[in-house]
């Protein structure tokens, strides 16, 4: 049976529950590598470390100077607007504060009548191949206009003999979503079961000196990356000697089938963005956005902040090339968009 989530209406009134939410959001548990499932509760309170990692996400950057990658005049990988839409997938990546992007998607959808289903399946990413056989036809048996998102590795919908959806999703410094992660697993403490909290039970510089699976395996170093190169084998990290493999294969997608590739540290750019290419679906997304936001910053005042040093960092970083690499590749798209954008004003 399929399950259409169409939020009721909720008035300004319920604007602090709407935040609470937005807020208990961020705390929902991502395990990559073991199979925890955890569920999204209200209730769950934010606690100071991970608020103060959280506090940091929205904010803005200067782009990175180089001049990749070229747009093209029409299609995907372009500013052309896309109209004529029936199915967006937000396969979303983990601790890239997609829950507060869902609370914003969810009042969009009941605004501009899209069909939400939001996936509670947290823990499979990677599907067997008849697992994608079932996940492509629960996904087509929704009713058009929908906006769809789950945790998941691309999917390549062709294969299955579908037209594939649109994709949209939001990245983050890759260095600050493993270290998010870090401690969110740490000190979350509802769902995770005990022998994971007591592996996660040490800094996250500990953690990088002990050489860790849970912080340092290459399958970990590059996870952002797969989320876009997809359920293919060639996207398995092969204890990092096929990186190469996966980043060209990610790149690749989304130019294919992305229209709208954001960066959390520019978030307004990907609501801007959202709203000017999918306006069917995303009309009123900066507004939205926006409001949000703005309540979110006086809630986040003080707290006390847990980063490891910069060699540790430098260390860190110094492994994940290939994840950079990627990031950059989107900030620049995103940044470039934004541009072509600006000049078709003037
Ligand atoms: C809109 O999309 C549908 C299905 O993808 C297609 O059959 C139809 O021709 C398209 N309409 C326009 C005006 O492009
Ligand atoms: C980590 O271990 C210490 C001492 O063994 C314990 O007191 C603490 O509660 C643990 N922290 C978590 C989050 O499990
Ligand atoms: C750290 O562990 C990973 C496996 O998780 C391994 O590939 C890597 O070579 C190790 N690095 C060091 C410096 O020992
Ligand atoms: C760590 O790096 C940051 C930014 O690069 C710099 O502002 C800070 O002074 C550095 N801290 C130390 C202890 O070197």
């Amino acid at each position: 049976m399929k399950d259409i989530t169409k939020t009721g209406s909720r008035g300004f009134a319920c604007v602090r529950l709407i935040l609470l939410m937005a807020i208990a959001g961020f705390v929902y548990l991502i395990l990559t590598e073991t199979s925890v499932s955890t569920e999204f509760t209200a209730q769950t309170t934010l606690l100071p470390a991970e608020r103060q990692l959280e506090e940091s996400e929205f904010v803005h950057f200067t782009p990175p100077p180089t001049l990749t990658p070229d747009l093209d005049d029409t299609g995907v990988n372009s500013i052309e607007v896309l109209t004529n839409v029936s199915r967006i997938f937000y396969n979303r990546v983990p601790k890239c504060g997609s829950r507060t992007i869902l609370r914003i998607l969810e009042k969009l959808s009941e605004k501009n009548e899209i069909h939400n289903y939001h996936s509670e399946i947290y823990n499979v990413k990677q599907l067997t191949e008849e697992g994608e056989v079932r996940f492509v036809q629960e996904f087509m048996e929704h009713d058009p206009p929908l906006l769809y998102d789950r945790h998941l590795y691309f999917v390549d919908f062709k294969k299955h003999g579908h037209e594939p959806p649109l994709y949209i999703n939001l990245i983050r410094d890759p260095f600050e979503r493993i270290l998010s992660r870090h401690y969110y697993i740490l000190y979350e403490s509802r769902n995770t079961p005990k022998e994971t909290k007591d592996e996660f039970n040490m800094t996250f510089t500990e953690c990088v000196k002990q050489n860790k699976t849970i912080c340092m395996s290459p399958s970990n170093l590059i996870e952002l990356v797969r989320y876009f190169c997809g359920q293919d084998p060639v996207c398995e990290s092969k204890g990092g000697a096929n990186n190469a493999a996966i980043l060209r294969k990610a790149k690749t997608h989304v130019i294919k089938h992305f229209p709208v590739v954001g960066v959390i540290e520019d978030a307004e750019s990907f609501f801007f963005l959202l709203e000017k290419r999918l306006p069917t679906f995303f009309g009123g997304a900066l507004e939205i956005y926006q409001h949000i936001i703005s309540k979110m910053k006086v809630r986040y005042r003080n707290s006390q902040k847990i980063m490891p040093d910069n060699a540790t960092k430098d260390y860190v970083i110094s492994k994940m090339s290939e994840a950079y690499d990627f990031y950059n590749f989107v900030r620049q798209r995103q940044h470039n968009m934004m541009t072509a954008f600006q000049l078709g004003k003037s």
